[in-house]
């Protein structure tokens, strides 16, 4: 197959990340006969150096070009000084905008090999592999009327948690799609007994689990959510939510595991390009020692090559290069073991690849 490949490495370790993948998915390219051929473009700090802003509109035409986006992150220290709109974060929200990524997939997979980097006991965390799907264009974050007023002396402030249907059902139905592909089971996550939203919610959750007999669907509240993912993860498999829950759930999800430098993050539209990233930003603080995991990003590649370009064995090819990488000791800093010696981010990205 030919594919073309959106490459955004934004700021920092991003760069670093960005360039592993690549690399990577030329090694799956020439084990499974595939031609992958990479766009590279600006977003971020590096943009606003060489352009003057955090999106170009030229970076919005190469995505749109494409058939996927490999997003690295954004941000540092050095343009901490700028007005809002002109941050790098704003072409991190602008590209979700522009591409209409309505929901974010994180998956939580447990590695035998680093248990002792997870915050929970082994035997509380052994075998958990779950996927927090988050609403990401509705809700709290957009609804209007949002802002402060002053009436009668007394000062005031409002958000609006706004939903279209159409907009919750589309995202579960994305949820039902995924858990029929894993273990088929949903947990749909809600605040009903409170939220006259989340009654909605939860409603359309019903109907759609009618049209996938075969997948489990259960409800729970958000607040019992937040607690029994730390206390018995295992009992997850797809959970689906609304933006600010998910928001919360998906950062508290993706510390069960242990280290940000592992986990890779995907961002759906209805019509594509997707956009793959991995979840942690730019860590100026590591920027450019050859210390950064890049094995976010490269498993973000691989969510690319299952997601959007159906290619099931090529994916697994990379997970696997992943898992055996680890199970052999090669560790960078964020994950290794007291007194062992790490190895860089070009090592480990040598070793994934040699493996493929
Ligand atoms: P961060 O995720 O960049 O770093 C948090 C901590 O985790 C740091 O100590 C860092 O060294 C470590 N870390 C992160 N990724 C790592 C990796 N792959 N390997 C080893 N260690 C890793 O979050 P922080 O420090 O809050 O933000 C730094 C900059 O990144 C800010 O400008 C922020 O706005 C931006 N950011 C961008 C995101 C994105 O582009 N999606 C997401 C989060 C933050
Ligand atoms: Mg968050």
């Amino acid at each position: 197959m030919n594919k073309k490949i959106a490459v955004l490495p934004g700021d920092g370790i991003g760069r670093e990340v960005a360039k592993g993948a690549v690399s990577v998915l030329q090694a799956v390219g020439e084990r499974f006969g595939h031609q992958f051929s990479f766009t590279f473009a600006g977003i971020g700090g590096s943009a606003i150096q060489a352009s003057g802003t955090p999106l170009p509109q030229e970076t919005v035409e190469i995505c749109r070009k494409s058939d996927a986006v490999l997003l690295g992150a954004v941000g540092g220290p050095k343009w901490d000084h700028l007005p809002g709109h002109l941050r790098p974060e704003k072409g991190l929200l602008g590209i979700r905008k522009e591409l209409n990524l309505y929901a974010n997939l994180r998956p939580v997979h447990y590695y035998s090999s680093i248990s002792e980097t997870s915050p929970l006991r082994k035997e509380v965390i052994e075998g958990a592999d779950m996927l927090v799907v988050r609403e990401l264009t509705g809700g709290l974050y957009f609804g209007k009327p949002s802002g402060r007023s002053r009436k009668n002396g007394e000062d005031s402030v409002v958000d609006t948690l706004f939903y279209k249907k159409e907009e919750m059902d589309r995202v579960i139905r994305l949820a039902f799609r995924l858990a029929e592909k894993r273990r088929g089971k949903v947990t749909s996550v809600d605040k009903a007994n409170v939220l006259e939203s989340s009654r909605m919610w939860r409603e359309t959750a019903e109907e759609i689990g009618r049209e996938f007999p075969h997948v489990k669907l259960e409800h729970m509240l958000v607040d019992n959510a937040a607690m029994q993912m730390i206390k018995a993860p295992r009992q997850f498999d797809v959970i689906v939510t609304e933006n600010m829950f998910g928001d919360i759930l998906s950062d508290e999800a993706s510390v069960l595991t242990g280290s940000l430098g592992m986990l890779p993050s995907a961002s759906l539209s209805e019509n594509g390009p997707y956009l793959y990233e991995p979840i942690h930003g730019s860590a100026p603080d590591i920027e450019g020692k050859d210390t950064a995991n890049p094995i976010a990003m490269i498993l973000s590649a691989a969510m690319m090559l299952r997601i959007s370009f159906g290619m099931e064995e090529e994916a697994k090819a990379i997970e696997n290069a992943v898992k055996q990488v680890l199970d052999a000791g090669c560790r960078t800093v964020d994950i290794v073991p007291f007194g062992r010696r790490p190895i860089g981010t070009a090592e480990m990205i040598e070793e994934i690849k040699a493996t493929i």
